[in-house]
This record gives structure tokens, sequence and C-alpha cells, in this order.
């Protein structure tokens, strides 16, 4: 069990441009409104989340002496600082199509401005890690189970499977950076179940506003077939609950999930010669 971060990984960003279809199909996710607005309500929340997790290391650079991690970090913010990017765009096609960004938008930034006025730095990276669990579990699984993106638009899909490549890549950035400067588990573990509650909260919320402008809310079918999508018995979601929890234990470390190998494959997927790891 691997548990800590690989040796010789790169995280590099990759200068990617991406021609999201414009304007974008409603229902891009294999024509499916309810997996449609599942990665829309996710991606409209990553442009200031984003923004946020680089903030929160960002703040502890300088107290980091180990060149690798150092390097690492600059990776990560790399990394981070275009995905925004990408997002922000993600989100101007979804404010043609009519759906009311700026409202979900302003609560997540709400609430960023609050944690980074209220807590202390060490909190807010203690949140950063915990959020960056959740999503390296989901990127795991969208590298990993084709059913996430079957059926997708092919662009779509490809700046999905790209943030979740270098997701990937820099899962344990933040972990390590927080082991190093503060290292508290408690804090952590606290960090997660509320990082858990706005992340569902918040996403919940973005899902709920697109299927009602689609008139699809009350469409009881749509919700059956989608949640039964995410958690039924061959559900996508499933499989995280294990892997989500083990981030509660006492030596846990992101790299124990040891997914160096699918990396790779995805590398080669997106690097004309892979990146060393
Ligand atoms: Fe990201
Ligand atoms: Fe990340």
């Amino acid at each position: 069990m691997a548990s800590s971060t690989p040796e010789g990984l790169q995280i590099r960003p990759r200068h990617l441009d991406f021609d999201l279809p414009d304007p974008l199909p409603r229902h891009w996710h294999s024509g499916d409104a309810f997996k449609s607005h599942l990665f829309d309500a996710m991606s409209v929340l990553f442009p200031d989340g984003e923004r946020f997790f680089i903030d929160s290391v960002r703040q502890f650079r300088d107290q980091i002496t180990d060149p690798t991690l150092k390097e690492q970090i600059r990776g990560f913010i790399g990394q981070e600082g275009h995905h925004s990017r990408e997002h922000l765009q993600y989100s101007q096609r979804l404010r043609d199509l009519g759906y009311a960004i700026e409202p979900i938008e302003r609560r997540a930034r709400g609430r960023i401005r609050y944690a980074q006025k209220r807590l202390s730095p060490q909190r807010q990276l203690a949140a950063t890690a915990a959020l960056e669990h959740i999503t390296a579990i989901m990127a795991d699984q969208v590298l990993r189970e084709p059913e996430c993106l079957r059926g997708a638009e092919a662009n779509m899909a490809r700046l999905w499977r790209w943030h979740a490549l270098e997701e990937t890549e820099h899962k344990a950035v933040a972990f390590d950076v927080y082991q190093q400067v503060c290292g508290s588990r408690r804090l952590l573990r606290r960090a997660m179940r509320l990082a858990t509650l706005f992340f569902v909260l918040d996403t919940t919320r973005g899902l709920v506003h697109m299927l009602r402008r689609d008139g699809l809310l009350w469409n009881w079918r749509v919700w059956r077939d989608g949640l039964q999508w995410m958690w039924g018995r061959n559900g996508v979601f499933r499989p995280l609950l294990r892997t989500y929890r083990d981030f509660f234990d006492s030596d846990f470390h992101p790299w124990q999930h040891d997914n160096l190998e699918l990396l790779q494959r995805v590398q080669e997927e997106f690097d004309p010669q892979p990146h060393a790891a």
C-alpha cells in the first residue's frame, strides 16, 4: 500500500484548448438531464473553489523547505488555475442557456469569504485537503469507470477527463502541505464533515435549479434513474463510499489509494510523451 506520493511524479499544467460546444447542448451527457446537470452543478462551484484551494496552499508556501513538495505546489497552483479558467467558460455556456448561475456562485463565494476571514489558515488548508480528497475519489472513478461519461458529448468528456487526470496527479499536494505545517487529524476530520455537507448541499442546489429550469424538477423518473445511476447496485458513486471513509483513518494518505497505473494510462491519452512518473 503506497502511503506517500510516488517518487518522480510530475505535476504540470497542460495547456489544452477546449472547444466547448457553443451553444452547449442542454443535455450534453447522453441526452440525460440529471447526469448533465450533476456535472454542471459541480462545474459551477469549481472556479471559486479552486481559487480558494490555491490561496490556502499559497499561505504556507514559504514554510515548505522540501524542494520536491515546493515543485509540486507550483504544479498544483498551475493546474488549478487552468481548471478555474476552463470552468469559467463552462459557466458562461450554462448562463447562455438561461440558467441562473450567479446566485449559485454568490453563495459559494460568500462561504469562501467567510472561511478566509474567520478561519485560521490551518483550517482553510484542512478544508482544501478534505475537498481535494472528495475530488480525487470522484476523479479516480471518472477515469476508471467508462459508465461515468458514456454517451457524453466528446469535448465535454475530454474536459472532464483532463480535469480528473490532473486532480489525480495533484491529489496529495494540499494534504502533504497540511501534514507538514499542521498535521492535526482531528481538525482534518472536522473539516471533512463540513466540506462534505457544503459540497453536497451546493451541488444539489445547482442540480435542482437546472432541473427546475428544464421543467423536470418534479419528474420522478428523472430522479429515480439519476439516483439509480449514482447509488444503485452498479451505481457510479457507490464505490466512493469506501474510499471516502478512508480519509477518517488516523494514518490516511491520498496515495494509499494507489492509482498510479491508471494515471499513467490516461497520461498517455493526453500527452504526446507520457509524463514521467
Ligand atoms: Fe481542479
Ligand atoms: Fe484539485
